[in-house]
């Protein structure tokens, strides 16, 4: 490990301990200068995983992300480590497929996911999150995490993808076993624990729901999964299975992620706060300055299909290339002093992705639920204070925060 002075072509980036407390931003700002596309040699918990590129500068990753006939999302996985999911599940899902059969099943969502057509939800979701909040009734102190975050987020996805509410927890505690596999607390029987257990549980809780559907239509979204046809074809059982997944996890994961790391800025920026709290029109640009600070997914990653060249290195057919987004928000070429939370800045970002074909289909639902998130939590408790020290989710992927124990009126 060498954030200052040691040795830069060694190190490990996906190491567990370089991620103790969250991303290294330290390390990646010397790879961004001094190795802006690095070879790490192996991970040392999977000795079986071949090593990686770190893709770390905007520019490079903006690349990598558009030139999806080199660098594959199908053709090896999506995530540094491929060990959690077999290969041909992640290739069911359309994160993990390549054009034109990524295009022709991402088309079926689109058209409910335009910012048009998610605003129609701005008031059930603000009566989600309001709901939340009014669950705090009487008390002192919460966890942001588990007592607001992952409530409102779970109810909103859920109620796209029609899981009864009294669903939510289960189904919240399976995504963040699934995703969280490397912490000890979200998955504490391991990545083995989650491939014989939790990954089974999904399947026999998505088959029941696409049964439901295939008897009797609803307007949510997995009811569009079991009956899309493309080319003529219906999705297979495991297909439907993990498009559910996919469009649960990454409705429950992100949002949450970002809305905790946002909150914890303002508590720690009680500066930026009062600029927002005086001027509400800033909330957008509060979003969008948390969402290039704490990006949700510290990385994507893409396999080589062909040998190519990327920033004077050489990439070879079949190597891993990782985006690191957690860099590239913070890439000094694009932002003046990247490290200061800015509720101003309103910025461009690559949080989302980095404008290929991958770009996040819940952008706009993202944005909305946070900016709900941001406003009822700050109009109803404006002095919230932290109440001890957060903990962050052990893990090189998601970039999130564990606990977050707050004080709501001091
Ligand atoms: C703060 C919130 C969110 C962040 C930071 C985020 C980030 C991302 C990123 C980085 C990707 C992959 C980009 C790539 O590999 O090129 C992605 C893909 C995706 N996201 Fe999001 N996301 C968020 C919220 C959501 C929500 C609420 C949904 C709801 C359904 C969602 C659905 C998806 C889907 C389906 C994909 C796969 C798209 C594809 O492969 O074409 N995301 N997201």
């Amino acid at each position: 490990m060498a954030p200052d002075g040691g040795d830069l072509e060694n190190v490990l980036v996906t190491e567990r301990e370089v991620w103790q407390d969250g991303p290294p931003h330290e390390l990646f700002r010397r790879m961004r200068r001094e190795c802006p596309v690095h070879w790490t040699e192996r991970i040392s918990e999977y000795p079986e995983e071949p090593g990686y590129w770190s893709v770390t500068t905007a520019d490079d990753i903006h690349t990598v992300s558009r030139d999806w006939q080199t660098y594959s999302s199908e053709r090896g996985g999506v995530t540094a480590v491929s060990a959690v999911f077999p290969l041909e599940l992640v290739r069911a899902m359309f994160i993990g497929m390549d054009p034109p059969k990524h295009d022709r099943i991402k088309q079926l969502f689109q058209a409910g996911f335009t910012p048009r057509r998610i605003a129609a939800h701005e008031e059930a979701i603000r009566a989600i999150v309001v709901d939340v909040l009014d669950g705090l009734e009487g008390r002192g102190t919460c966890d942001l995490v588990t007592d607001v975050a992952q409530p409102v987020v779970s109810r909103v996805i859920g109620s796209f993808m029609g899981i009864p509410p009294e669903d939510d927890a289960v189904w919240a505690n399976l995504m963040n076993a699934t995703l969280g596999a490397s912490d000890p607390d979200l998955a504490p029987q391991g990545i083995e624990g989650v491939i014989e257990n939790d990954v089974p549980q999904i399947f026999e809780r998505c088959r029941r729901m696409v049964a439901e559907r295939r008897e009797n239509p609803t307007d949510d979204l997995t009811s569009v999964l079991v009956h899309a046809e493309v080319d003529g074809q219906r999705l297979e059982e495991h297909e439907i299975v993990m498009g559910f997944f996919l469009l649960v996890a990454a409705g429950n994961d992100s949002t949450k992620a970002t809305y905790c790391s946002g909150m914890l800025a303002l508590m720690e920026h009680p500066d930026q706060r009062r600029i927002l709290l005086e001027d509400p029109s800033l909330m957008p640009s509060a979003v969008e300055e948390s969402l290039r600070m704490f990006p949700a997914f510290a990385h994507f990653r893409r396999t080589a299909t062909g040998d190519a060249e990327l920033h004077g290195r050489r990439i070879r057919e079949g190597d891993k290339v990782v985006m690191w987004y957690v860099s590239s928000n913070r890439d000094e070429s694009r932002y003046a002093d990247p490290d200061r939370f800015d509720v101003r800045r309103n910025p461009e970002h690559q949080a989302f992705g980095a404008g290929g074909r991958h770009f996040c289909l819940g952008t706009a639902l993202a944005r909305l639920e946070l900016r709900i998130l941001f406003e009822e939590t700050l109009a109803r408790f404006p002095g919230m204070e932290l109440a001890g020290t957060p903990t962050v989710v052990e893990s090189a992927f998601l970039n999130q925060l564990k606990t977050l124990p707050v004080r709501l009126t001091p």
